[in-house]
């Protein structure tokens, strides 16, 4: 496959893009810079295979770009709210991306903003660092407990199971969700969940909310100042997701009037840019998009699109065929 040309946007796990490199015709990006409109444009007229990943902007412009020749964009990450899906089916441009082996890191992460809001982690981390610590004592820096609490899940995918499968087993956690697409009876027994009939009743039930839909029109915005009312005084959000399904504009004054007691955020509405007024907040435990950053999960997902452009090149269709 030596005469097939791909261009990696960005910086992968070293394995990989050996393997990319012994097997195509390949670009990577040793500086790890993000590729502008033009070199997209470029990599589009000059490339048989694109790989971007999630911060990459496919849009219209990029793929019905004149004399294009790419033929398949291998998007590294299974999230693909960045690339114009209906304008790449439109013009016959193959998608592709990297479901199931970032689920278990993804979920991870999760747990981790949960039990590191909850049990204000990273207060007290700064705390020691700090040389703030005077001393073990009853009244200090008291959480909130975890284990046995109700956990509200917005998306029944497979991250907000593997999420519910870690809370339900390992802390004792009820398990309540809404999804109008799952229906999965076997699923929903073995976590003993119960299945919402509105995202209202989970987040007026939670006492933790976490999302798990993917970014769509149906849900940017779904976490706004109206819906974050409705959650208990005393409730936490948890967002690996995407950023913009929650206005944070509406989070920052919610949390600021203490209308809910805390937020964990890997995801942000304006990547990389978080607001200062957010980073400010006491009541905001904050990760820098790190849902499926171990290398286990980054090594796996660049070799499920190097398989997937394998198979493409090999006139199959891809395991991971999006459009
Ligand atoms: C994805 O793959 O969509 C994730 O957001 C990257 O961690």
């Amino acid at each position: 496959m030596k005469n097939i040309k791909v261009l990696l946007t960005r910086k992968w796990p070293k394995t990989v893009e050996q393997k990319i490199v012994d097997t195509f015709d390949a670009k990577l990006n040793a500086n790890d810079q993000p590729l502008d409109d033009s070199e997209l444009i470029d990599a589009m007229q000059n490339y048989d295979a694109l790989l971007p990943t999630v911060t990459d902007n496919i849009h219209k412009g990029i793929i019905e770009c004149e004399k294009r020749k790419v033929k398949i964009i291998g998007n590294f990450g299974v999230g693909f709210n960045n690339i114009d899906i209906d304008c790449a089916k439109n013009n016959d441009l193959i998608v592709t991306n990297t479901p199931e082996v970032l689920t278990d890191c993804t979920a991870d992460i999760a747990m981790l903003l949960m039990l590191g809001i909850a049990r204000r982690a990273s207060e007290g981390e700064e705390h020691v660092r700090k040389s703030h610590w005077t001393g073990w004592r009853p009244t200090h820096m008291m959480g909130t407990k975890v284990t046995g609490k109700k956990l509200g899940l917005i998306g029944m995918g497979r991250i907000a199971q593997a999420m519910a499968s870690k809370a339900h087993f390992g802390f004792n956690m009820s398990i309540l969700f809404y999804d109008p697409y799952f229906d999965n009876e076997a699923i929903l027994k073995r976590l003993n969940a119960q299945k919402c009939a509105s995202i209202e009743e989970v987040l007026k039930d939670s006492d933790f909310v976490s999302l798990h839909c993917p970014s769509t029109d149906e849900t940017r915005g779904l976490i706004n100042s109206e819906t974050l009312k409705i959650m208990k005084r005393d409730a936490f959000l948890i967002n690996t997701a995407r950023g913009d399904i929650v206005k944070e504009i509406d989070l920052i004054d919610a949390l600021k009037k203490n209308e809910i007691k805390g937020a964990g955020l890997d995801v942000y509405e304006k990547e990389p840019t978080v607001p200062e007024n957010l980073k400010i907040l006491p009541n905001v435990f904050l990760l820098p998009h790190l849902g499926s950053a171990s290398t286990e999960t980054r090594e796996a997902m660049g070799l499920r699109v190097f398989e997937n452009i394998k198979s493409f090149f090999s006139n199959q269709v891809p395991q991971d065929k999006v459009v």
